[in-house]
């Protein structure tokens, strides 16, 4: 299968602050502190990644800020990402320690992981964090249409301009995505690859096929082709490569639309179907 390499730019996407987020970014949850995950960050860096995305709740910045500094590359040149781990009291607190544990000034994107003891709380202190510059950007995660519309009315100086939520062809959110676009906010996805379960369906395999493109590839290009950042996760060299293969083809309308149809869960404004956190 061709798996094709990485195209020397990586488009980007214009936040409603102004700043720009490179469609394609390496998530790194689930992969352990340590050498694992600072060798497959390099990986990520040597490939042509230029967008990290950690988190608080990961364990794992340490590991990160290592390969941002081994990398060599300037730091404006990679767009960082973490998260607030809402089981805390104070994002600005919370991110002083994760600019530490990254070793960095900045980070480029700071978002609230979940919307543990409601959607709110937690904003004002997101916004002193973006006043602080320890944020270029500031947004939100696992935020249902209504709770991002509770956060946008309680923002007094930055809106949120991000929310991360789990998006695939078969969790195509479309009432959720539609209300991002209306409210300003850039809606990006994680599991792309649900984890790994989407890349053996039959109708993704059809597609990939017909295409000379990869399973992987095809789920992802489904999202860069609307413009929404994907996160996707290896600890594999070549599939860290084959997944950064987005942007040198692009799926017809009727393939866009055959994935469409995977959707399982009724075209939501929920970024769930179930929570973990109370
Ligand atoms: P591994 O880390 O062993 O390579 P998601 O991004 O949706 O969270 O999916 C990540 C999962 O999919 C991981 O288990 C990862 O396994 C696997 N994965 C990532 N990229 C590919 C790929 N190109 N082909 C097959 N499996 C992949």
């Amino acid at each position: 299968m061709t798996s094709g390499g990485m195209t020397s730019e990586v488009p980007t996407r214009k936040l409603a602050d102004g700043n720009e987020i490179p469609l394609l970014g390496f998530g790194v949850w689930q992969v352990p502190d340590g050498t694992e995950c600072a060798a497959a960050v390099r990986a990520a860096l040597e490939a042509g990644y230029r967008h990290i995305d950690t988190a608080q709740a990961y364990g794992n910045e340490e590991s990160v800020g290592r390969a941002l500094r081994e990398s060599g590359i300037a730091r404006e040149q990679i767009f960082v990402t973490t998260k607030f781990y809402p089981g805390k009291k104070d994002p600005v607190a919370e991110i002083e320690a994760s600019l530490r544990r990254l070793g960095i000034d900045y980070v480029d994107l700071y978002i609230i992981h979940w919307p543990q003891g409601g959607p709110t709380w937690a904003w004002p202190g997101m916004e002193r964090a973006r006043e602080l510059e320890h944020a270029r950007s500031i947004g939100v995660s696992n935020f249902s249409l209504s709770e991002l519309e509770q956060t946008l009315a309680v923002s007094t100086s930055t809106p949120p301009v991000i929310n991360q939520v789990q998006f695939s062809p078969f969790e195509f959110r479309q009432g959720l995505l539609e209300g991002c676009e209306r409210l300003g906010v850039s809606l990006e996805s994680y599991s792309s690859l649900g984890t790994g379960r989407h890349l053996d369906d039959p109708t993704v395999e059809t597609i990939a096929k017909a295409s000379g493109r990869t399973p992987a590839q095809v789920l992802l290009r489904w999202c860069a082709q609307r413009e929404i950042p994907v996160l996707p996760k290896s600890t594999h060299k070549e599939r860290i490569i084959e997944n950064s293969a987005l942007f040198d083809f692009a799926l017809s309308d009727s393939d866009m639309a055959k994935l469409d149809d995977l959707d399982t869960t009724g075209r939501t404004s929920a970024a769930r179907e179930g929570k973990w956190w109370s």
